[in-house]
């Protein structure tokens, strides 16, 4: 049995993506041991989630530090001394320094509320709606120097309905979002999916487009869905399907 992936979370809100991440890892579909769970506010509802599951903390306030630069240092040095293997930002809403992010030794990932390279910032779900668009959706994608501009690794669709509103749109994606994540997690922690120098590596090929979240409005549980590779069959693999 391999060691179980080291996570470290950035998140700034709800939390609700490091939940799923940890309800997968309680059901035994996700080996992983989240290590750190670091935020940009204190009283954020996602450190008392990291806190109920007895994992360890850092809260660093970005007005205490004399630029984002420092402030980045001084996170990435948590989380450093964390030693993970993969950092996840869920729900990590500041925009890092750019050669903060380019030192980093870690693969990092975002998930992120719209079909990029489709609306990459803020408010996606009333961007859509006012962009008339007929498909909406979630990507996990790696984190560069450029806001939600790294390479796609996955992403998750689902139609818009006449009657959507923002809030609608949200609440209808957030389920999805959490099945993503958990299965892009999962594809780490078995080794399948790597973020390799010469581009990223699924079941030893290059990937050339993001794998595409299966799902199905019977699904009793969305996070029991499968990631497959656009044209081919879903692949089976811890937590990730
Ligand atoms: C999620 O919808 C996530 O996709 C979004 O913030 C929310 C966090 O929810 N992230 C971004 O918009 C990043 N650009 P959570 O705190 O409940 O996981």
């Amino acid at each position: 049995m391999p060691a179980p992936l080291r996570l470290a979370v950035l998140a700034s809100g709800r939390g609700s993506n490091l939940a799923a991440l940890l309800a997968a890892q309680a059901a035994g579909r996700l080996p992983i041991e989240t290590v750190l769970v670091a935020s940009d506010r204190p009283a954020c509802q996602a450190l008392d989630v990291a806190r109920a599951a007895g994992i360890p903390v850092a809260a660093l306030r970005p007005r205490d530090h004399r630029d984002r630069a420092a402030f980045d240092r001084a996170l990435f040095e948590r989380v450093a001394a964390a030693a993970p293997d993969l950092v996840v930002l869920a729900g990590f809403m500041r925009i890092l320094d750019g050669d903060v992010v380019a030192a980093m030794p870690w693969p990092m990932i975002n998930i992120h509320p719209s079909l990029l390279p489709r609306y990459p910032g803020l408010d996606t779900h009333a961007r859509v709606l006012a962009a008339g668009d007929a498909e909406h959706g979630a990507s996990v994608h790696l984190v560069t120097a450029d806001l939600d501009a790294g390479p796609v690794l996955a992403q998750v669709r689902m139609p818009v309905r006449a009657d959507d509103t923002p809030e609608r749109l949200a609440a209808r994606l957030l389920p999805l979002e959490h099945a993503l994540l958990v299965a892009v997690v999962g594809l780490f922690a078995c080794g399948r999916l790597h973020a390799a120098p010469a581009g990223i590596q699924f079941d030893g090929t290059t990937l050339a487009v993001p794998l595409v979240l299966e799902t199905s409005s019977d699904d009793a549980d969305p996070t029991a869905a499968r990631l497959r590779a656009p044209g081919a069959r879903a692949a089976p693999g811890a937590g990730a399907g």
